[in-house]
């Protein structure tokens, strides 16, 4: 059983996660939407709601990837920074950044009041404070460009009002958001069905083909041909090399620790350190009545790059316990962060493939990008014109992004070292539960030992581009360190860009 079943996050602990049927026929449609996460879902239910057959694929459950792991902060607070934003962009680019950010939360506002889609969401204010390290220069730059990007009552406080911890000065941002976001995806699958679109659930997509013969085939052999193919998982399984290149996948870890009712102000609390801490509360309900979760997240690294996650649930749990009243730690749980290295999400037609469009690079803000997805995609494919275009262009080049595109591309590189020297162990160093990448003739093979003992054995090659996957303890999976494909102990693929199984 994999940590993330055991250790379920807060959402799908608490509200019903929709499942559908397999694809078993073979379908035409206006649209097909792989993913059915917040931005697929999101793009599905504007394209029903305007009158396109929709059809939407995902192998897991509605919102049981990476939707399911997050956080679910809504801010146009982007934790990249205005002024690193505006200084990648230029002042029109942050803006825009601004503007569409800003409009997503508005627009789950609205869906959820229109629909009736009872989701949690709640307006509040969002405090940035500082790290022990960190300078108020920081708060100032930040706020004059939040101001020119078009906040017009950023305020800088001496502390955040009624937090039960000394804040220091901080950045007080109105009109930030929370929400429950697989309530919130349930009732858009309830929109796109009640619309006319179909959903299948439990259905793996194999091919994805652009140009005029569109289409999407399954495991199984069925498919859906459709003018327009949407790929909107996490890092997008269509695209072998391109955007790769240019994102690079961490994973984050996160807590839920019970506080009293109303010891914590209803706001969202993030800091300046990198990597940064972030907080909001949630309500849950439970045999003892309401309880109110404090949510807290941080302690990231690069995918692959670690196997320490017990340490960072640890130190999570000390940085809370310091700063708020826990009386317990009820969940864990972690995901996984797409990072692009121009800092602003890929949304829109994928590079040299006509009628592909993609959405990845979440960029820490999964739930507004996924939102942002859901109005440009649509627009995109009904011929529309839309402000946003330019900015979330995935086929865009940075060239002030170039040194952080070498960074990531050294790293990716560094990885594919490991094909001569990685881990030097043999099997019978590894425990039950537990796996590693072993040696034979030369060849790096992934090798997981399950609770009875039996050895399960894979190759250790990533089946995306060939790098070298580790083995992540906590979550009991193979994961790959160059663009974070995940795969179960078995080798079947849990996470793109990897479309099959590590070889036996
Ligand atoms: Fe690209 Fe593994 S995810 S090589």
């Amino acid at each position: 059983m994999r940590s993330s079943e055991r250790t379920l996050s807060l959402w799908k602990a608490s509200a019903p996660q929709p499942e559908f049927t397999e694809l078993r026929e073979n379908l035409s449609a206006d649209v097909c939407v792989v993913g059915a996460g917040i931005a697929g879902m999101s793009v599905a239910y504007t394209l029903a709601k305007g009158g396109q057959k929709v059809v939407v694929l995902d192998d897991n459950a509605v919102g049981g990837g990476e939707t399911g792991q997050t956080t679910a902060h809504l801010s146009n607070a982007l934790d990249d920074r205005y002024y690193n934003i505006e200084q990648m962009h230029g002042a029109d680019g942050a803006r825009m950044a601004y503007e569409s950010h800003t409009t997503a939360i508005e627009r789950i506002g609205e869906i959820s009041r229109m629909d009736g889609i009872e989701c949690d969401f709640r307006a509040l204010d969002g405090y940035l404070f500082l790290g022990p390290d960190d300078s108020i220069d920081i708060l100032y730059r930040e706020r004059d460009a939040a101001m020119r990007a078009g906040f017009r009552d950023v305020e800088l406080l001496d502390t955040a009002p009624n937090a039960p911890f000394e804040t220091g000065p901080c950045l007080c941002f109105p009109r930030q958001a929370r929400f429950h976001p697989l309530k919130y995806l349930a009732g858009l699958a309830r929109e796109v069905h009640s619309g006319g679109g179909h959903i299948f659930t439990g259905t793996h997509a194999t091919e994805i083909v652009g140009g005029d013969d569109a289409h999407v085939r399954t495991t199984n052999g069925s498919f859906v041909r459709a003018a327009a193919v949407v790929v909107a998982t996490n890092s997008p399984i269509n695209d072998r090399f391109r955007i790769h290149t240019k994102q690079a996948p961490f994973r984050t870890f996160v807590i839920g620790a019970r506080v009293p009712d109303g010891s914590v102000p209803d706001a969202l609390y993030w800091d300046t350190p990198d990597p940064y801490h972030y907080v909001r509360l949630q309500e849950v309900e439970s045999d003892a009545g309401t309880e109110t979760i404090l949510i807290v997240g941080g302690e990231d690294h690069g995918t692959g790059e670690a196997d320490d996650a017990p340490e960072r649930y640890q130190r999570l749990e000390s940085w809370t316990r310091e700063r708020f009243p826990v009386e317990a730690i009820l969940y864990r749980w972690s995901g996984q962060v797409m990072e692009p290295v121009d800092l602003m999400a890929f949304i829109g037609r994928n590079p040299g493939e006509d009628n592909v469009y993609i959405v990845t690079g979440d960029s820490g803000h999964g739930m507004t990008h996924g939102t942002i997805a859901g109005i440009l995609i649509p627009d995109l494919i009904l011929g529309r014109s839309n402000p946003w275009e330019q900015l979330y262009d995935p086929a865009r080049i940075s060239l002030r992004a170039a040194g952080e595109f070498a960074r990531n591309n050294l790293k990716a590189g560094a990885h594919y070292g490991e094909w001569v020297a990685g881990q030097d162990l043999s099997e019978e160093q590894i425990p039950p539960g537990s796996g590693a990448v072993v040696r034979r003739a030369g060849k790096p093979v992934a090798v997981y030992r399950d609770q009875a003992g039996a050895l399960h054995e894979r190759s250790a090659v990533c089946t995306h581009l060939g790098c070298i996957v580790h083995w992540n303890s906590e979550e009991t999976s193979w994961d790959c360190p160059c663009h974070g494909s995940r795969f179960a102990p078995d080798g079947e693929v849990l996470n793109g860009p990897a479309i099959t199984a590590l070889e036996k």
